[in-house]
């Protein structure tokens, strides 16, 4: 199997980026698709990287939930988290970093950050970059992607759950994510414990900040960015 990843950018700002795992005959349709997906760019580029998969069952179960202000909506993430052991202090204290830009320039990291869920600490190697989940992908995408269009959900969440289904395979304990698209407010925190959890809305309205924390076992985290980054999954079903 091949995994195939598109980014484009636009005066050096990343636009988008998307990624599938296919077959070396389907690696044409793969490249012509992601090349049509986005519209506004002045720099696009494709890697095929010939990759061994692993399969994983089943994905996470997704709940949703909608709330009337930012400040509830993380106040039910906190709680939630903290049943995972993550401290309230130290979910606000990275909010807060989320909020107005965690790379240390000020502007949005380039993947998630990587903390301890013992302390808070920030472990990610490189603090601009953060570590990105790639190779993931679902064995049968038109199916799935049907399923969840039909149960109401979106296309941001076919592939916003495949990535949070792997780094929660990988080893990641918990995870928090937010979207840098000002417009779309919703966000999600995952476990597997508590599946995968959409809630609304997790960022205000307007705000070009991202998020995306994964929290690890201190003595796990270079076995759990290995995988995250280096080993390639296909999600059977949901
Ligand atoms: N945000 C900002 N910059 C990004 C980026 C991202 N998501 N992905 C890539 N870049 C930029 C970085 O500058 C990167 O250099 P770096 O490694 O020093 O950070 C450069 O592009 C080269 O990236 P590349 O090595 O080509 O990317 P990759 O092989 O790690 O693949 C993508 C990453 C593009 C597949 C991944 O970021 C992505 O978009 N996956 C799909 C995510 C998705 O579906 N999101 C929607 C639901 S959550
Ligand atoms: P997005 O979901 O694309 O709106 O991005 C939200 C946040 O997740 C940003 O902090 C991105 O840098 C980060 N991010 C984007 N792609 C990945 C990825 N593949 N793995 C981990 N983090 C990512």
């Amino acid at each position: 199997m091949f995994s195939v990843r598109m980014r484009s950018s636009f005066h050096g700002k990343h636009v988008s980026g998307a990624e599938r795992i296919c077959k070396r005959e389907d690696i044409r349709d793969t490249v012509y698709e992601l090349l049509t997906r986005p519209d506004n760019y002045d720099y696009i580029s494709v890697k095929i990287e010939r990759v061994e998969v692993k399969e994983i069952e089943k994905a996470l179960p997704i709940k949703t939930y909608t709330f009337e202000k930012v400040e509830e909506a993380r106040e039910f993430a906190i709680g939630m988290l903290e049943k995972e052991g993550i401290k309230a202090s130290i979910l606000k204290k990275l909010f807060m970093e989320l909020d107005t830009g965690a790379s240390p320039d000020g502007g949005n990291m380039r993947g998630a950050m990587i903390v301890d869920i013992g302390s808070g600490e920030r472990l990610e190697p490189d603090k601009r970059r953060g570590i990105r989940t790639v190779k993931v992908d679902w064995s049968s995408r038109k199916f799935i992607t049907d399923l969840l269009l039909e149960k109401g959900y979106t296309l941001r969440t076919v592939d916003a759950l495949a990535i949070a289904t792997k780094n929660i395979h990988c080893g990641v304990v918990a995870e928090v994510c937010w979207s840098d698209d000002p417009d779309y407010t919703t966000g999600y925190i995952a476990s597997k414990n508590l599946g995968y959890i959409r809630i609304s809305p997790l960022k205000r309205k307007g705000s070009p900040y991202v998020g995306r924390i994964y929290f690890v076992n201190r003595g796990e985290k270079d076995r759990v960015i290995t995988c995250l980054e280096k080993e390639a999954f296909l999600i059977r079903s949901l």
